[in-house]
């Protein structure tokens, strides 16, 4: 089996992120002891200090991080180091204004916030390889060091680049990618609305155009091209630090934002991916409807789903520790007592053996003095350090699930071709929203642990077998290497269930002149001679399964029997459609596929993880209410059921077989109520 990059720190390990630079030396001490004091052993710097470090252009001083990095000496304190390329000196943007990024109408986001620059201006790249490059050589050998950052948050802020350099860099992509313009030109269909290209310097990243909407196909390139630079800029970074750091050190990022392939990323310049998770978002004060679920902070699971796909072993480079806002933004209340633990657990719960909070203490000056860290300005004891201590005894009580793997009942299949035409194409868009909220609903509410499963060029079947069932909701773009490896997958056993709008687009986002599901017909044995999105007055369809009716939402494929094998489970209920098929199964090899003709709403992924037999694989163990999330890790036949209650208020789970209350050391069977945010670890 592949193997993936994961942390390794052989235990479960605290740490916290520290800014030197904002406060006076003399506090350094007394600070890093006192962060020992409530068990944090590791401290993230640097990050965001360039100028500290070249003052001048050419001109490098170490002095005040050497001072810094003796006293972490002195106390024992470990640390990961940053690369500060996340903001760039102003004497560096203002000799070099081409370094910077700028919005579509080409005006420069200039100095004065972060992730201002671009990157692919050579200039650039150049001096933030020297930078790298000196601090690798100077600090590469430290002692205390056990980690190197790479920049800050890539793609966070802003995840689309329109600066010069890009349309540049662009069109090199596109040279190297396409070889020749009659193919570009194919690709991007630009014989629609005329607009064939006839040299490549006609080319440009998308601009500002009527109705706002650029050619498709060109914009899903674009979309590739953004992740592709981000992925050279983290390589190129990777590479200085791999010749300089000494070897046991570790590399990574930390955050996971848009129009960034995580996987290759990590595949091809860290050692460990890392996430920043702040679960407050779920309760914004400002009006951002765009975090509404009814998971609230919960739906952290979700993004921490995504990130175990990339490092299955994964380290929390930023854990929130307290209220969140900007001068500009006031966002998220105070963790209530017992969230920093619930937060904590959950990241731990989903497969992080590292968990660094941010900050040490709330910054008193710039945009961020209302993101408060553990402490607040005043620098006294308070609730938040309390509890950062308690969750330490915690993590000792629990050190031997470090190293143990999360164990999902069933994955849900990705890829990034899919991803991001989803994000560009509304009719993709609308049905994959609906469908990965449901289905992650669903997994949530009846205690069924899953997992992302993205297809890379890697993957083999052997892989996906892993899950003896698979939901790939909506495929709408597919080729021909997936296809095969589906195909391997259910003929040795796989389930594979699919939904509306799969396959009717190849790699370029054209749609394909083929009976559709496209690709998967053969596999499915299924047809889809009409579909229809569900206006308004349509919206409320059924699909039959049995003595089950399925909600239907947003989409309609209607189906037909496309072979003697495919078995008609379902059909529509109502509209002119009523009696034609919506759910094919069809048999093949020792496995099956399933084709439902809508989208996944939380009622109707539940019914399909009943009555596939996936649902609630712990039931017999354990019984728990809807408000508890229950994750588990696995190693070498021991298992680790975190129970984590979300809600502020009791509830009641009942122990079926003796287990070990790992934070107690308790055999526990029988009824227990949990207090509000309550979190347990039980061992099996
Ligand atoms: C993260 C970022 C930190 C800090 C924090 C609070 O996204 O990495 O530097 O800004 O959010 O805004």
């Amino acid at each position: 089996m592949r193997e993936k990059k994961e942390m390794n720190l052989e235990q479960l390990t605290m740490g916290v992120c520290y800014y030197p630079e904002h406060w006076d030396a003399s506090m350094w001490k007394d600070d890093l002891l006192r962060m020992q004091d409530n068990g944090i052993s590791v401290i993230r710097i640097g990050e965001f200090a360039w100028t500290v470090f070249e003052p001048k252009e050419g001109e490098f001083k170490f002095d005040f991080f050497d001072r810094f990095m003796e006293v972490a000496e002195q106390t024992g304190m470990k640390v990961i180091f940053g690369t500060p390329t996340a903001t760039p000196p102003v004497w560096l943007t203002e000799a070099y204004p081409e370094v910077l990024n700028s919005d579509k109408n080409g005006v420069l986001y200039r100095h004065g916030c972060r992730r201002h620059y671009n990157y692919n201006s050579k200039k650039y790249q150049q001096l933030a390889a020297r930078i790298v490059t000196e601090l690798a050589k100077h600090y590469g050998n430290h002692p205390n060091i056990i980690g190197w950052q790479i920049d800050n948050e890539l793609n966070c802020e802003l995840n689309e680049f329109y600066s010069e350099a890009d349309t540049l860099a662009f069109r090199e992509f596109l040279k190297d990618k396409y070889q020749t313009l009659d193919a570009l030109n194919q690709a991007w269909g630009t014989v629609f609305w005329n607009q064939t290209y006839s040299a490549f310097e006609e080319i440009y990243v998308p601009r500002k155009v009527v109705s706002d909407s650029t050619n498709p196909h060109q914009v899903l390139d674009y979309t590739r091209f953004i992740s592709d630079s981000a992925c050279r800029f983290a390589k190129m970074q990777s590479d200085i630090l791999r010749e300089y750091i000494k070897e046991e050190a570790f590399i990574t990022t930390n955050g996971m934002f848009g129009n960034l392939d995580n996987h290759r990323m990590t595949k091809e310049s860290l050692d460990v991916y890392m996430y920043d998770s702040y679960p407050n978002f779920a309760f914004c004060m400002d009006e951002n409807p765009k975090q509404a679920t009814d998971l609230k902070d919960r739906k952290w699971s979700r993004n921490l789903t995504e990130v175990r796909s990339v490092s299955p072993i994964f380290g929390i480079m930023e854990q929130q520790s307290g209220p969140n806002g900007w001068n500009t933004r006031m966002e998220a209340p105070a963790p209530k007592p017992g969230q920093l633990t619930l937060w904590t657990m959950q990241s731990i719960a989903h497969g992080a053996d590292f968990i660094s909070y941010f900050r040490w203490r709330t910054c008193t000056k710039g945009t961020e003095i209302y993101w408060h860290g553990i402490l607040d300005y005043s620098n006294r004891d308070n609730r938040r350090l309390k509890e950062v201590k308690e969750v330490s005894f915690k993590l000792k009580q629990i050190k031997e699930a470090a190293g143990s793997h999360y164990k999902a009942a069933f994955g849900v299949l990705k890829d990034y071709d899919n991803v991001w035409d989803a994000g560009l194409d509304k009719w993709h868009q609308r049905v994959d929203k609906v469908s990965q909220a449901g289905i992650f609903q669903a997994a949530q509410l009846t205690h069924t642990p899953m997992d992302y499963v993205y297809l890379e060029d890697e993957t083999t079947f052997e892989e996906l077998l892993a899950y003896p069932v698979l939901i790939y909701p909506h495929a709408v773009i597919l080729t021909k290497e997936r296809v095969n490896l589906l195909e391997e997958y259910v003929k040795e056993g796989g389930i594979l269930v699919l939904g509306c709008r799969t396959g009717y687009k190849d790699l370029t986002g054209q749609c394909v002149m083929d009976k559709l599901p496209g690709l998967l017909q053969e596999l499915t044995a299924t047809d889809v001679p009409e579909y229809t999105f569900a206006g308004p007055a349509d919206d409320l369809n059924y699909i039959s399964w049995d003595d089950v009716l399925l909600e239907a939402p947003v989409f309609h494929d209607i189906l037909s029997p496309l072979t003697e094998e495919a078995n008609v489970l379902g059909t529509y209920q109502s509209n002119y459609y009523k009696g034609s098929p919506g759910l094919i199964e069809h048999i093949c090899g020792k496995g099956k596929t399933y084709y439902f003709g809508s989208c996944f709403s939380k009622e109707t992924a539940k019914v399909f993880l009943e009555k596939l037999g996936i649902a609630n694989p712990y039931g017999d163990i354990i019984s728990l209410p809807e408000q508890c999330e229950l994750a588990v890790r696995e190693r070498a036949g021991e298992k680790y059921l975190f129970v984590l209650n979300y809600e502020n208020e009791e509830c009641e789970i009942v122990v079926q077989k003796d287990m070990t209350d790992l934070y107690t050391g308790q055999t526990e069977t029988g009824t227990r109520i949990l207090r509000p945010f309550e979190t347990v670890v039980y061992k099996m």
